[in-house]
């Protein structure tokens, strides 16, 4: 596996693959890698001849007071898991490679609507950093493909909403989210919980799956599912954000004309702020394709 720490290696080693004739799929992460990014990786190794990793602690996607300088940098470990996927190249820039002229400087990507809502009305900012450093990574690597989770859902929304804007030449793909055996969604911040918290942790799962029971079952008084799951959190001990049903497409009030569901959810458990969803076709014919799937 080849390293390269800035866009000039990169984009020289690009090339060549490129003159091979050779297909190229990318999955961008923030380091400390767990399953649930080897799940992306193996995602990108089916769907192209090689796969580009960045690690890239993105300062413009972090807030004031939020966990920057906390968040965990394994690159060592990181680089090990990587070789043993058979990775090809790690990009692992430096913020100045990436924000050269510094972060108050750079032109910012902002995709409205669907980044105004839910994380992106608790995290000002969050998804303007998230789209600019995406942009950047994708017009530098130049991928076929992009590999994402669909644990951040409303990430993916909005990136594929701004490839399609800007007319990006790259197909988004994205992966089911990877869980522990109990349900908690695999997260690099699941480091920060004490063992307590750990415990009670796969409730935010729970209830986002008894509130998709509710609506199989054909309960539709949203607002009072919304409202029993966060009474739910706050009594086991977590201090929810949001707990939201909406439409799968748009990201708002579901409406006569959706087809599918999205629960999604934000709490804080302690000093560690969690979020998950899970979704739900209305349209019966998929839930039957599904079972027949397996
Ligand atoms: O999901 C993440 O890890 C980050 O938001 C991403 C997409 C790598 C951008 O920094």
């Amino acid at each position: 596996m080849r390293t390269c720490n800035n866009k000039a290696q990169l984009q020289a080693t690009v090339q060549q693959y490129r003159q091979e004739g050779q297909t190229i799929a990318f999955v961008p992460t923030m380091g400390n890698l767990h399953q649930g990014h080897l799940d992306l990786v193996r995602k990108a190794r089916k769907l192209c001849d090689l796969v580009i990793v960045s690690i890239f602690v993105n300062p413009l996607q972090f807030g004031p007071g939020e966990d920057l300088d906390a968040y965990p940098r394994t690159m060592a470990a990181d680089k090990e898991k990587l070789f043993s996927e058979g990775v090809n190249l790690l990009y692992a820039p430096g913020v100045e490679d990436i924000y050269p002229d510094g972060m108050e400087r750079q032109t910012v990507v902002s995709v409205p609507d669907l980044g105004d809502t839910l994380c992106g009305s608790s995290r000002p900012g969050h998804f303007d950093g998230v789209t600019t450093v995406v942009c950047k990574l994708l017009n530098i690597v130049q991928p076929d493909v992009a590999v994402f989770g669909e644990k951040d859902f409303q990430q993916l929304s909005i990136v594929r909403k701004m490839v399609s804007d800007l007319s990006m030449p790259v197909n988004i793909v994205g992966v089911a989210t990877k869980r522990d055996e109990d349900g908690l969604a695999l997260s690099s911040r699941n480091g920060y919980l004490t063992e307590e918290e750990r415990r009670i942790a796969p409730l935010l799962h729970q209830t986002l799956t008894t509130c998709r029971e509710a609506i199989a079952c054909g309960f539709d008084n949203f607002l009072q599912l919304e409202s029993h799951a966060r009474m739910q959190l706050l009594q086991a001990g977590f201090e929810p954000d949001y707990f939201a049903v909406r439409d799968a497409q748009t990201l708002r009030a579901v409406t006569e004309d959706t087809a599918e569901v999205a629960i999604l959810a934000a709490a804080r458990l302690g000093n560690t702020r969690l979020i998950d969803n899970v979704r739900l076709s209305l349209n019966p014919v998929d839930d039957w394709r599904m079972l027949a799937d397996g």
